[in-house]
């Protein structure tokens, strides 16, 4: 098995793109520039720019990539790339981040191991006034971060069983050209942990049901927790029987798989007092609906039923290694849904933890019960704020598509603060409701809930479901259905799992400060 990912060596810099050394350069430009625009660039490669753009071949847009030999003797490196910018006006640290990852991939799929990245250019080289308002709209440090997480994202391989082919190279080195570029290596450091941990989650949400079962599942965060810091504990069945999580054990009956419940802790000295953040992430290492099976169609996809697990996981990782002051739990219920002899069946009872009665309607609802008991479990080790998050309804992707995570919770105001830290991590989140009244849907006739209401309002009532479980806590439910797989490669982003969550939860938890002052109480 080839390994998933590589995190290059990067290193800031403020020397000036002449000055950089490298196997090639890399450089944002607009859409559109006002005249004069670019021409240090320009005239570095020999006019090649400004003739693309005459020609068409290449006009700034979004994504877009030009090659062209850098001609000047004065400068140190040979081969520069332009990726198109868009609009200055439309210019955000996201964009930057895929513009990074965008030359990332180009320059790998060309065996380029070595390039340095130029977000903006400095006075003096730049003639052209909006290249400099566009990129100035983004601080340095944030520029730092984000273009370190976007190359680290370009490198990595979905291929990790492929035996036969010529992989694409890794980036070895990446240097980022900022004028007081030294001032963000901090910055930098972090973006290329959270690049890192992301593509750990990636790799995890690839990995077949086969081979990451909920056991090698918990194996594989007890490997990644040791040497950050983290303190792991790995329930077995044995273990989550006597805890009576009837829920997580009824939908594991049906699997020759024992289940797994992993709780990962950070657990800093200087931490804020008082607070415990809990991230409680869906752990189906596959998902065939069990009695209430799937369709054969695209049911390999359901091998990335965990992916909520693992961005719980690694976001822990990450706030391991970058020792963020603020105590955090990742709380991850593993097991598959199997269609066995034993499984449950339509119409059983189960009870959870906490003691509510379920009616399982339909078997493939095995998200919510799950996740259900492990909400119960992160309030009684302490936790004062939850986000969970999962790949938890069809009925999501419908209502908001491939591209965001439906927000759920209560309060607005923790909504509020979890939206942000997914704005600034570069994973869209949408707000959804959640009124009372959709728990009609989800009555039962002989047990305190059902666990479906049906095709209407799929999202939200699975949303409803889960609040049973979160007691009076702040509580956020990120439904990642949409958004942990891309179906179709595009220029920021191959086909394959996101890793979707883990730079929102690390952002959450480095902005704790802010939020550990707000009254949350619902
Ligand atoms: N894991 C699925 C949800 C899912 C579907 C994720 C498609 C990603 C892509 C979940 O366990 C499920 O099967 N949900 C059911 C719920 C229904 C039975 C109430 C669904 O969405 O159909
Ligand atoms: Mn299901
Ligand atoms: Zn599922």
């Amino acid at each position: 098995m080839r390994s998933a990912y590589k995190t290059p060596d990067i290193a800031l810099t403020a020397r000036r793109p002449d000055e950089l050394d490298a196997d090639l350069l890399v450089f944002p430009v607009f859409e559109a520039p006002s005249p004069g625009e670019d021409a240090a660039l320009d005239e570095a490669c020999g006019g090649a720019l400004s003739r693309a753009r005459a020609s068409g071949e290449f006009k700034g847009k979004l994504f877009d990539t030009f090659i062209a030999p850098i001609t000047a003797p004065a400068w140190k490196t040979r081969r520069a790339m332009f990726v198109g910018a868009g609009r200055p006006a439309d210019w955000t640290p996201d964009r930057l981040r895929r513009v990074a990852t965008t030359a990332g991939l180009q320059a790998r799929q060309r065996h380029i191991t070595r390039i340095a990245f130029v977000p903006g250019l400095p006075d003096g080289l730049s003639a052209g006034a909006s290249a400099k308002a566009g990129a100035s709209k983004i601080p340095t440090p944030v520029a730092a971060q984000v273009v370190a997480e976007g190359v680290c994202v370009a490198n990595f391989d979905g291929g990790a069983y492929k035996t036969n082919d010529d992989p694409w190279g890794w980036l070895e080195q990446v240097e980022i050209s900022l004028p007081d570029g030294l001032k963000a290596q901090a910055a930098a450091e972090r973006g290329r942990l959270l690049g890192e941990y992301t593509n750990h989650a990636r790799s995890f949400s690839n990995e077949p049901g086969n081979t990451l079962t909920p056991r090698v599942f918990a194996e594989r965060a007890e490997a990644l927790a040791s040497g950050t810091g983290l303190s792991i504990d790995v329930l077995d069945e044995q273990r989550i029987a006597a805890l009576n999580m009837g829920l997580l054990l009824g939908v594991a009956r049906g699997s020759q798989e024992p289940p797994r419940l992993v709780v990962l802790r950070h657990d800093p000295p200087n931490a804020i007092p008082g607070v415990v953040l809990a991230f409680v992430g869906k752990g189906i290492t596959f998902d065939t609906g069990g009695i209430s099976i799937k369709p054969a169609q695209d049911m390999d996809r359901m091998k990335d039923d965990m992916s909520g697990g693992a961005a719980a996981i690694c976001a822990l990782g990450a706030i391991g290694r970058l020792n963020v002051p603020v105590r955090c739990m990742a709380v991850v219920p593993m097991t598959e849904n199997m269609p066995g002899g034993r499984a449950m069946k339509p119409g059983d009872i189960l009870k959870s933890a906490e003691g509510k009665t379920v009616e399982v309607l339909n078997t493939d609802a095995e998200g919510r019960l799950v996740l259900g008991d492990a909400l119960w479990y992160a309030r009684q080790l302490g936790a004062t704020h939850l986000v969970d998050l999962a790949t938890l309804t069809g009925a999501m992707v419908v209502a908001l598509g491939k591209t965001t995570t439906g927000l759920f919770g209560t309060p607005a105001a923790w909504m509020e603060q979890v939206q942000r830290a997914s704005d600034r991590a570069g994973d869209r989140s949408w707000p959804m409701p959640t009124f009372d009244d959709y728990k009609d849907l989800f009555k039962s006739e002989i047990a305190d809930f059902s666990n479906t209401g049906g095709r209407p309002a799929g999202s939200i009532t699975a949303a409803l479901f889960l609040k049973e479980f979160t007691g009076e806590l702040p509580w956020v439910h990120l439904d990642i259905a949409g958004t942990a797989w891309n179906e179709d490669t595009k220029p920021y982003q191959p086909k394959g799992a996101t890793g979707v969550g883990v730079r929102t939860l690390v952002e959450l938890a480095l902005d704790a400060e802010t939020w550990s002052k707000l009254d949350l109480r619902r």
